[in-house]
């Protein structure tokens, strides 16, 4: 295991990111669902940042809601076709090239920050505390994360064919506890966990305020 930053998700070329935008219908409006869920809980927020924003699925739906949203990603091609998809849908959002480890935004420039999908990509402890101090550092009020549950059906058997086979495993969870613990040590309190039962579906966002 390596605490550098790894860039190999990053979605650089079209295909990868058209590929992304074409989503299976269920899977996105599920994970859609889990995000407006959450949302449901914060309050008395106008400025949001979508990190990573991907080809801007939750950022255009977050700019329909009347948020002033800016949408980061590393990905040229992703942060195109999110621009392109947000003309069409009559939103303004500011899309702009950024590293999520290293944003160029001042304390609570936010007053909450999305990070949909991303935490579970990286295996150190290290890195994902070095992610999540970030995106408390530039959320005034919230912030809404997702991770992979533990003891979700899916990575149990993605663990058990790791054991078995030496399949090598590209999704790591996060218990809510390690998750808590971070936040809590950024200053931030558990709201709300949103997703279906944690059982049976492995994906979860939580909502953490500012104490
Ligand atoms: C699984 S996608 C999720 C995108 C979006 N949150 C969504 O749910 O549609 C992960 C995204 O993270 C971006 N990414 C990976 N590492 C990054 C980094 N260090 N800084 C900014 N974006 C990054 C990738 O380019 C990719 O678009």
């Amino acid at each position: 295991m390596t605490d550098d930053i790894s860039y190999a998700r990053v979605k650089f070329d079209a295909e990868s990111a058209r590929t992304y935008s074409q989503r299976k219908n269920g899977k996105h409006r599920q994970e859609m669902a889990m995000i407006e869920d959450a949302m449901r809980h914060v309050q008395g927020v106008t400025r949001m940042l979508d990190a990573p924003c991907g080809v801007g699925r939750a950022a255009i739906w977050l700019a329909q809601q009347g948020i002033n949203v800016t949408g980061v990603d590393l990905g040229d091609a992703a942060l195109h076709l999110a621009a392109t998809l947000a003309s069409a849908a009559g939103v303004q959002v500011a899309f702009e090239r950024q590293d999520i480890f290293d944003l160029p935004y001042s304390d609570k420039a936010f007053d909450a920050t999305l990070c949909f999908r991303l935490l579970h990509h990286f295996e150190s402890p290290a890195l994902r505390s070095r992610l999540i101090n970030e995106l408390c550092r530039v959320s005034g009020k919230y912030v809404l994360i997702s991770r992979i549950s533990p003891v979700s059906v899916t990575s149990l058997r993605r663990r058990l064919r790791f054991l078995m086979s030496g399949k090598a495993i590209k999704q790591y969870p996060v218990s809510a506890r390690e998750l808590h613990a971070e936040l809590a040590r950024n200053g931030f309190e558990p709201v709300a966990q949103t997703g279906r039962f944690a059982l049976f579906h492995s994906l979860q966002l939580q909502v953490y305020r500012k104490k």
